[in-house]
Parts: structure tokens; sequence; C-alpha cells
């Protein structure tokens, strides 16, 4: 049976693609400041559902007003500005290992005044000697759909996907949370790459079921690990 996983390498698994990416978006944005960008997975309302999942779960686990947050791959930011407008007022990070979107981030939090609330980073999360500390809240919106697209491997030699669960688990504190959405993967494989002994499911998402041909199924999912 084909493992599906293994998506194509593609051009969206290069660094090269994002920093040509964000540096048109960067070039948009300066020609028009209400222009911020590409939110990934907007037709599914991927954003508001996950912020929305956070806001519900407040006082469960490590989600609370005050938790510590960090995105990967974190693009132009959106997440982290959302979660800000709802009021989350911990210390948050978002990193991205092209510099260009890390810039657009930075000049959007800058627009609208966010500036010295939300930190942006340049950081390659697969980098051994890259160590932000431990957070409450990890998110990713896509980034591991990207890594899945990456030719590159590990040094071990296995994919780079294989190795995603450890840089997740280096960065949660125990009892933390890990929220993931995926348009990629189904909500199983997605179980399959991140589950740990350590990195346990702790809710999913749920978003509206289409059906084809008698075939049901989503788009695209979201899972909340939990770090035992
Ligand atoms: C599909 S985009 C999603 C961006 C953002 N999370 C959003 O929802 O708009 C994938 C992002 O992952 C970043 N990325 C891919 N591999 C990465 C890596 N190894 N380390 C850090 N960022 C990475 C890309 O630069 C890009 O910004």
């Amino acid at each position: 049976m084909e493992d599906t996983r293994k998506l194509n390498a593609s051009q969206l698994g290069t660094k090269k693609y994002w920093d040509e990416f964000y540096a048109l978006e960067r070039d948009n944005f300066s020609k028009n400041p209400e222009d911020t960008g590409e939110c990934w997975f907007d037709d599914n309302g991927a954003e508001e559902r996950m912020v929305e999942f956070l806001v519900e779960n407040i006082g469960q686990e490590k989600i609370d007003l005050g938790t510590k947050v960090i995105d990967l791959g974190t693009g132009n930011g959106h997440l982290l500005f959302e979660l800000y407008e709802n009021e989350f007022a911990g210390p948050m990070l978002g990193v991205d290992y092209s510099e260009e979107s890390v810039e657009f981030a930075r000049e959007i939090s800058k627009s609208n005044g966010c500036d010295d609330k939300i930190k942006f980073a340049v950081a390659d999360i697969f980098a051994p000697d890259w160590n932000p500390g431990l957070f409450d809240l990890v998110l990713d919106k896509g980034t591991l759909d990207a890594i899945a697209l990456c030719e590159k491997t590990l040094p071990d030699g296995r994919r780079m996907v294989d190795g995603y669960s450890k840089v997740v688990e280096k960065l949660l504190d125990q009892g933390g949370i890990f929220l993931i959405t995926s348009c990629n993967f189904t909500e199983d494989e997605l179980i399959s790459i991140v589950e740990t002994n350590r990195l346990k499911v702790w809710k999913t998402i749920e978003y509206p079921v289409y059906e084809f041909g008698g075939v049901k199924g989503t788009t695209i999912c979201s899972v909340a690990f939990i770090k035992q």
C-alpha cells in the first residue's frame, strides 16, 4: 500500500520558495498596508477555528491568557496577531527559517502596534543548536505540510517529517499543548507522524464534512497533543 505520508518533494519544500514568496508579500504590503498577505487555509476557517479552540479551552491544562506560545513556521505571523486580538497576553514568539517572512511579520507587527508584544525570530526548527526554551503552547499551521515536501533528509537519513515530533517535544513544557493544522495529511496520518510516548492526542477540532460519491471526508484537520 502506498505510504500517503510520503508526498512528492516540490518547490513548497524549499527555503528559496518561501523567501521569494514573502519578498513578494512584503512588496505588496509596502504598496498597500491593508494587504497583510496570504492566510493559509483561510477558506476552511482554520485560523479562526484554532483560535476559537484555544479560547474555548482556557483554564484547561496549560492554556490561559498568560500562556507562553511559539508558532513554528509563522509566515506573516497572523495566527499570533489573532491570538493577541483575543486577549492572549503571554510571551509570544513566531519563528521561521525565511528571513523575508520574519521581516514581513515584524513590519506588520510594527504597523498594528504589536511590536513590543510579539517577537519574531529567524530559525530553522531542525537546527540542532536552536534552543529557544520551553513553551506552554506550540502552534503549527501548514508548516509540517511544507516540511513534508522537503527533499532534504535528517543527518541520520530519515525524512524531515520523521524528526518533527522530537522538535516539538524539545519545545514543550510538561503538560504543554501542541496544536497543529494540516491540509496535506488526514487526521490519522497526522497522528501517526506526531504521536510518541510523550506526545499524546488531547483533543481534535471538528470541521464540516463533505460527501462525494458516497465517501465522506474533510479537506483539513487540526489535532491538539499534550506532552506527558
Ligand atoms: C504553508 S506556510 C505557513 C505559514 C503560516 N504558518 C501560516 O499559516 O500562514 C509554511 C511556513 O513554514 C516555514 N518553514 C518551512 N520549513 C521550516 C523550517 N525548517 N524551519 C522554520 N520554518 C519553516 C516556511 O518558511 C513558511 O513560512
